[in-house]
C-alpha cells in the first residue's frame, strides 16, 4: 500500500528509483512521482496514473539521489496534485501510511496556511520545514514525535547529499550497494542488493553512497542488523503471459512443492512453540482470512482440536479471549497487513503465541511471531492473491499434521501427488463458457459445504475483485434461508461439491436454484454428482484426490474464471480498481 523507494550514488538516481517504483506498483498505482536532487535543488516529477506515466518526464531529472512514490490513495483523490513527493522548502518527501492527527497538526501549527494537496502526507514535510534549523535529525525526531498514525518516509533536502528516512508501523529498508544505496518499502525490490537492514519501530536514518547512519528516536545512534537478501527478485518477466495473474496461477504446482521443503525446515521451531497449547485461533484479511477458515476445518479435521477463524480487523476490536495456552496463526501473504500484525502483537500482549504463516521472510509478523510456517510462493505481482493462497492452505494443511502429531513426510507426500493435479487442472481447464455466464450474469454466488464452503468464499472474493461483478460466498445449506431470494434467471450460482458425505444435499440445493430459473454451474470431482446434474448444470470436472486437498484444485479452476471473467469484461486483472496489495493501513 504506496511504495516508497529511495537512491543515492553514482548513477542516474530518477532511472533507478523509476525502475524500484515499477517493482513496487502493486502496493499501488493511483499515481506516482519522483523527485531528485541535482547540485542543491530538488527537481521534482509527478502524476496522476500509473509509473509509465513518469515516461518522457524523467529525462529531466539529472542527479544522482532521488525519492520516489507509487500511491494508493487514503487522503485526497488520485490527482497530479496529490501525487508524492511532497516539497516543501528544502524538502522533498514520499510516504507510506496515514497521519491520524493529521487535521489536528494542521490546525496548530498551519493554521490560514494553504496546502498544496488534500493528503496526510503534507503535514509531514511541512513540519520538517518548519523545524529544520540546519539539523536534518532533530528536524525529523521533532516531527516523529508528533505523529500519530503509521509511516514510511523516505526524503530528500537540498542541504544533504543523501536520503533520510524514518518509520513507524509501515516498513522501511535499506539496501547495501558499492558506493551508491537504497531504500525501498520491500525486500523484493532491492534484489539487487546483496545485504539489507530492516529498520524498526522509531528509526531514522541517514543514507549516503558510502554509508548508513541509523538512530533510535532519541537521536542515539544504533546498530540494526545487516542481514543477507534472501528475497527473490520480483520478476517482471511475464513469459509466455499476458499478465500476472495468470503467471502465477501457474506457478501453483511449485508453490505447493516448494512450501513443503520449507515447512520441513521450519517444523521444528513450530513443534517446539506448540508446547501447552489447548487452543487454536486462526487470523487474517481477505484472501489470507478464507485460507484460514479452511485452517480451522483442518485443524478440527485432522488434529481434533477445536479452532476458530477470526478477520483480523475484528479480532484486533473485539477485546479477544487468549492466555498463555491459545496459539494464534496470523496469516499474511505480506506479512505487513496493519490489522494482522496489529492482531498478532495483540495475542502476544495477552500472553498468547503467535505463528506467522506468510511468504514474506522479513516481514513485521515474522519479526513478531514465536515461530514462522513459511509459504513458498515467491514474490506475487498481482493484486488478486492466488498462489499465495495455495501456499496457505497448504502451510496450514501441514501445520494441521503437526499439531495431530502425524508424521511430516506423509503429509509433504500428499501434498506433492496433489501438484500435479493442480497443474493438470490449470492447463486443461475448459473454463470459457462458464466465464461468459458470468460476465453476463447480475450476480454470481458460490456455494459449498465446510471445506467446500470455505473454497467458496475465495472463489467469490477473486470474482468480485477483479471482476467487480457483485456475488457472494455462502454455505450451500443456508441458500435456502435468504440468498434463494437473489436467485432469477441473470443469476449464475458456482457448487463445488467435492465432500462424498455431503453430495447429495449439495445437489438437493443445485436442484432449489435450477427450479427457480437460476442458472448453475458444479466444480466436482464426485462421478454421481455429474450424472445427476448433467445437461442441466455446466460441470466442471476436476482431478481426484484425498478430500482435505481438494480445496487446493477447486480453487485454481475459481481463480481461472475469475481470470477470464475479468478478461472478458476487459477489466485489468492484475491491477484492478481501488485495490492495492499490502494493506497498511486501517
Ligand atoms: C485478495 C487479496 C486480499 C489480501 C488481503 C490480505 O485477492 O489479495 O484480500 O488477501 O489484503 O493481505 P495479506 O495476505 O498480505 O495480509
Amino acid at each position: 500500500m504506496c511504495g516508497i523507494v529511495g537512491y543515492t550514488g553514482g548513477r542516474r538516481a530518477s532511472e533507478i528509483v523509476y525502475r524500484g517504483l515499477e517493482e513496487l506498483e502493486y502496493r499501488g498505482y493511483d499515481s506516482a512521482g519522483i523527485a531528485s536532487l541535482e547540485n542543491g535543488n530538488i527537481y521534482t516529477v509527478k502524476r496522476r496514473g500509473r509509473v509509465k506515466s513518469l515516461d518522457g518526464l524523467i529525462s529531466d531529472l539529472d542527479g544522482n539521489t532521488a525519492v520516489g512514490h507509487t500511491r494508493w490513495a487514503t487522503h485526497g483523490k488520485p490527482s497530479d496534485k496529490n501525487a508524492h513527493p511532497h516539497v516543501c522548502g528544502k524538502f522533498a518527501l514520499v510516504h507510506n501510511g496515514i497521519i491520524e492527527n493529521c487535521e489536528e497538526l494542521k490546525k496548530m501549527y498551519f493554521s490560514g496556511v494553504e496546502f498544496d494537496s488534500e493528503t496526510d502526507s503534507e503535514v509531514i514535510v511541512r513540519l520538517i520545514d518548519l523545524f529544520y534549523d540546519g539539523d536534518i535529525l532533530s528536524a525529523l525526531k521533532n516531527t516523529a514525535s508528533l505523529l500519530k498514525g503509521s509511516y514510511a518516509v523516505a526524503l530528500i533536502c537540498a542541504d544533504f547529499d543523501g536520503l533520510a528516512v524514518m518509520k513507524r508501523n509501515n516498513p522501511a529498508i535499506i539496501g547495501y550497494g558499492d558506493g551508491e544505496n537504497f531504500v525501498a518499502s520491500d525486500a523484493p525490490a532491492l534484489s539487487r542488493c546483496k545485504t539489507i537492514t530492516i529498520l524498526k519501530d522509531g528509526d531514522i536514518a541517514l543514507v549516503t553512497k558510502d554509508g548508513v547512519n541509523i538512530f533510535d528516536e532519541n537521536l542515539q545512534g544504533v546498530i540494526r542488523e545487516r542481514i543477507k537478501n534472501l528475497a527473490e527478485p520480483s520478476s517482471l518477466e511475464l513469459g509466455d503471459c499476458p499478465h500476472y495473474m495468470l503467471k502465477e496461477i501457474r506457478e501453483v504446482p511449485a508453490t505447493v512443492v516448494n512450501t513443503c521443503s520449507a515447512y520441513l525446515s521450519a517444523e521444528q521451531k513450530i513443534k517446539e512453540v506448540l508446547s501447552g497449547v489447548n487452543r487454536i485461533i486462526i487470523t487474517g484479511c481477505g484472501t489470507a482470512y478464507n485460507a484460514g477458515l479452511l485452517g480451522k476445518r483442518y485443524v478440527e479435521l485432522i488434529a481434533g482440536i477445536p479452532a476458530e477463524a477470526e478477520i483480523a480487523g475484528e479480532f484486533r476490536y473485539k477485546r479477544p479471549i487468549v492466555d498463555s495456552k491459545t496459539l494464534v496463526l496470523a496469516v499474511s501473504q505480506s506479512g505487513e497487513t496493519a490489522d494482522t500484525v496489529e492482531a498478532a502483537k495483540l495475542a502476544r500482549s495477552l500472553g498468547g503465541k503467535v505463528i506467522a504463516v506468510t511468504n514474506s521472510p522479513y516481514s513485521e509478523l515474522v519479526r513478531l511471531s514465536d515461530a514462522t510456517a513459511p509459504v513458498a510462493a515467491g514474490p506475487e505481482i498481482c493484486v488478486a492473491a492466488t498462489k499465495s493462497y495455495v501456499g496457505q492452505v497448504a502451510a496450514l494443511y501441514l501445520f494441521a499434521n503437526t499439531l495431530a502429531g502425524e508424521p511430516i513426510e506423509k503429509c509433504i507426500g500428499e501434498l506433492e501427488a496433489v501438484s500435479p493435479l493442480c497443474k493438470k487442472t490449470i492447463e486443461h481447464i475448459e473454463i470459457s463458457s462458464l466465464a461468459d455466464m458470468c460476465a453476463r450474469s447480475n450476480g454470481v454466488y458460490f456455494l459449498g459445504r465446510d471445506t467446500d464452503y470455505a473454497v467458496a468464499t475465495e472463489g467469490s472474493l477473486k470474482l468480485k475483485e477483479i471482476s467487480y461483478i457483485a456475488g457472494d460466498g455462502y454455505p450451500a445449506g443456508e441458500l435456502k434461508h435468504g440468498t434463494l431470494a437473489l436467485i432469477d434467471i441473470k443469476t449464475v450460482s458456482v457448487f463445488i461439491i467435492t465432500r462424498k458425505e455431503l453430495a447429495e444435499k449439495n445437489v438437493n440445493a443445485v436442484e432449489q436454484v435450477l427450479s427457480r430459473r437460476g442458472k448453475a454451474a458444479v466444480v466436482t470431482n464426485i462421478e454421481s454428482v455429474c450424472e445427476k446434474l448433467r445437461k442441466r448444470a455446466e460441470i466442471i470436472r476436476i482431478p481426484e484426490c484425498p478430500e482435505n486437498l481438494s480445496p487446493l484444485i477447486s480453487v485454481t479452476v475459481l481463480q481461472m474464471l475469475a481470470y477470464n471473467t475479468a478478461l472478458l469484461l476487459e477489466r485489468d486483472p492484475d491491477k484492478p480498481r481501488n485495490l492495492a496489495k499490502s494493506v497498511t493501513v486501517e
